[in-house]
């Protein structure tokens, strides 16, 4: 068992994570991510979702951005403050159990393909969150090439995350078909540079499938993540083994 926590733009989710089957061994709690997300308010928040867990688990962190040695190095949606900060050492002194920290999509990704819809899959995986921001997570024959950054990838002139996130099509109105239209123009540039065997999206935005999926072209072989939005909150969890 662990407890994995996904902080994501809108809310951190938490829950303790029964790591032989994924499934979750506790109801997920949830608080809203603080509007001033500086790091104090943040580990408070953190606190809070972590103590209404059962038991004193080990807790693996998901945090939107790269993350080397359990401190934050980037910071797009987040308060520039984060840069430099021990992620891993702050919530370890205030949650006093052993923490880990690990990029978002990087959580997801180990989720999806050790319980989910890239179980066993060899050669090349790409995953991508479509949420407030595009997060990745590159496979090669199971083994994870961490901090990959794909969401900023300039797809004819633009970055990937403001044409196709989750936050893109609400922020600009799109319709599922011009929202789909800017995925397949993100999907094409991603397939020309990985060649990969297989994409799963995962994301809040792909628990409504049907609205879009028979919209994408892709080379690759595509499908949405089977884990839903509990993959980030699973792999963080399942982090807490692989370090
Ligand atoms: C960040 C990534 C993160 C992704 C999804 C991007 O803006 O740079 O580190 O994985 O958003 O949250």
């Amino acid at each position: 068992m662990a407890v994995g926590v996904d902080v994501g733009g809108s809310s951190i989710k938490c829950a303790l994570v029964d790591l032989r089957t994924g499934a979750f061994a506790s109801p997920r709690v949830s608080v809203p991510t603080p509007a001033q997300d500086s790091t104090e308010t943040l580990l408070t928040a953190l606190q809070t979702v972590v103590t209404n867990v059962p038991g004193r688990h080990a807790v693996g962190l998901a945090f939107p951005s790269v993350i080397r040695n359990g401190t934050v190095r980037t910071a797009a949606n987040l308060n520039k403050a984060w840069i430099g900060k021990s992620l891993a050492v702050l919530a370890t002194d205030r949650l006093q159990r052993p923490v880990i920290a690990i990029n978002d999509a990087d959580a997801a990704g180990l989720a999806e393909l050790r319980y989910g819809a890239a179980r066993d899959v060899p050669g090349t995986v790409l995953l991508l969150t479509l949420g407030t921001g595009i997060g990745s997570a590159l496979f090669v024959d199971g083994k994870l090439v961490p901090n990959t950054e794909f969401g900023h990838l300039q797809v004819a002139g633009r970055e990937a995350e403001l044409r196709a996130s989750g936050r893109a099509k609400v922020d600009q109105n799109m319709s599922w078909d011009s929202w789909s239209e800017q995925l397949n123009l993100v999907l094409k540039e991603m397939h020309a540079l990985l060649w990969p065997d297989l994409i799963v999206l995962c994301g809040g935005i792909t628990e409504e499938p049907e609205k879009f999926l028979d919209k994408l072209r892709c080379e690759a072989r595509l499908c949405v993540g089977t884990l839903r939005s509990e993959a980030g909150i699973v792999g963080a969890a399942l982090a807490t083994t692989l370090v």
